[in-house]
């Protein structure tokens, strides 16, 4: 069951297909929406027309019908799962006496609701209010006067009264506030690129088990509930592998179909901050008839971001509603390339870790390096490149050093010193378990 407010309001949702179909899916989806939203549905109306009408969205009969749905239900409003203009969404509320709001709207709203952090609330604001402004501009005083509810909460509450110029500024001051935030952020992201320590994002579309795997493999803490974009802010945390060194694990916002494109460009950052991970974990419910379509719209808002290159594991969520074993499937190289797991009982969790371990250990080399006595410079390097296993000192007063570089350092150590390495063969990346710190 999804959590919602006790007080819901009673919404008829309007379902329409220009075209095409409304698939079952679709319509799961779109009721999931709105109980996140804490809407109760009170009824539900569908029309399959061609072409959309420009003045309502919908043809004349099935306005009537919606309307006689609507005062039937004493519904408070109408959720359209569709992109309504303006001006179809003014007509229609001017017609059926109660608020309208679109796919777009809605989304906002859970939005508005789950924001977390300082830097989240920022951008679901700005979203809302680039998706106001459109609409103040053409005149949107019928309704004005309501606060609250569906479509009309969350931080841009207060502007909604505002004229246009107002919301212009407020915009302008967001996007500064922003700034200011973004920046905080990109320092953070830098120190950790200095400092070399990995970052890996879990991405997802939305309900898929993000943060219950975050959780479970941070033992963070960090909010989850059966609601759609539980997740809004990207949380970091950092993880110690033994013996090699720090990760850190961003858990990010929920995906979901057709994301209103005000707040892609709202969030655009913390999303852009998967652009820079070493690894992505995409976290799907195996369970969910439509995980492929989830899987599809996911790897398309990691294209529009430009994180459509990057390694990624695949993670098989919910396992335990199918009954199927936890395991990893392999590539014909050897690596892992989707984990089957149940966040919620834990079960398939270690695998999760040796397949990421694997990965981001997969480009080091271990080895023993000889040291004479007059190369203590040398020997600085090393401890500074490379991860130190092991030292004994030689009867000749100089060192053997048990060594593991990340490849790319080695290679570089390797051409500008006459370095004795010896490449351990055998070795193979050691698959740790991982604690948090
Ligand atoms: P957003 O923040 O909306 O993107 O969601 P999310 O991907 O972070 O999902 P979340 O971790 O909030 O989990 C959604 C729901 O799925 C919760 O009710 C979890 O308890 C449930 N859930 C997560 N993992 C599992 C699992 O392995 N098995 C089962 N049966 N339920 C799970």
């Amino acid at each position: 069951m999804f959590e919602r407010p006790r007080h819901g309001e009673r919404a008829v949702l309007l379902f329409v297909g220009l075209g095409q179909r409304v698939t079952e899916e679709d319509q799961q989806e779109f009721n999931a929406l709105a109980l996140s939203a804490g809407a109760d549905i009170v009824a539900t109306v569908s029309s399959a027309r061609q072409v959309a009408s420009s003045r309502y969205l919908i043809g004349s009969g099935k306005l009537e019908e919606l309307q006689a749905v609507v005062e039937e239900t004493d519904a408070d409003l109408v959720l359209v799962d569709h992109e309504l203009s303006p001006r179809q969404q003014k007509n229609l509320e001017a017609f059926l006496k109660r608020r309208v709001v679109d796919r777009a709207g809605l989304i906002l709203d859970i939005f508005a609701l789950r924001a977390r952090t300082h830097e989240g609330k920022l951008q679901v604001e700005l979203a809302q209010l680039t998706h106001l402004s459109t609409r103040l501009v053409r005149g949107w005083t019928h309704l004005e006067r309501q606060k609250g509810g569906i479509g009309l909460r969350g931080p841009g509450e207060t502007q909604l009264e505002s004229d246009r110029r107002m919301i212009g500024q407020a915009i302008k001051r967001l996007h500064r506030r922003l700034e200011r935030v973004e920046k905080r952020r990109q320092q953070g992201r830098q120190q950790r690129r200095k400092q070399e320590i990995p970052t890996i994002s879990l991405v997802g579309y939305t309900n898929a088990g993000k943060s219950t795997l975050f959780n479970r493999v941070c033992n963070a803490g960090v909010h989850v509930a059966d609601q759609l974009f539980a997740t809004l802010d990207p949380t970091l945390r950092k993880l110690d592998i033994p013996d090699r060194g720090a990760v850190i694990l961003a858990d990010t916002v929920g995906f979901v179909r057709d994301l209103p494109h005000e707040l892609i460009a709202a969030f655009k950052s913390t999303l852009e901050e998967t652009r820079d991970a070493r690894l992505l974990l995409h976290v799907t419910d195996c369970a969910d008839p439509a995980h492929m379509q989830h899987i599809e719209q996911v790897e398309a808002v990691l294209q529009n971001v430009g994180a459509d290159g990057l390694p990624v594991i695949h993670i098989y969520n919910k396992a335990d509603i199918l009954g199927v074993k936890p395991r990893i499937d392999r590539a014909e190289t050897g690596m892992p390339v989707r984990v089957w797991l149940s966040a919620e009982t834990g079960e398939g969790v270690n695998l999760l870790l040796s397949a990421i371990s694997e990965y981001l250990f997969q480009d080091r080399v271990r080895g023993t390096i000889k040291l004479g006595v007059a190369e203590a410079r040398l020997r600085a390097l090393v401890y500074s490149t490379g991860q130190i296993l092991d030292e004994q000192p030689l009867e000749d007063g100089g060192w053997q050093l048990q060594v593991e570089f990340e490849r790319r350092d080695y290679e570089q150590l390797r051409s500008r010193e006459e370095l004795r390495f010896y490449e351990d063969p055998e070795h193979q990346p050691v698959v740790a378990g991982i604690n948090a710190v």
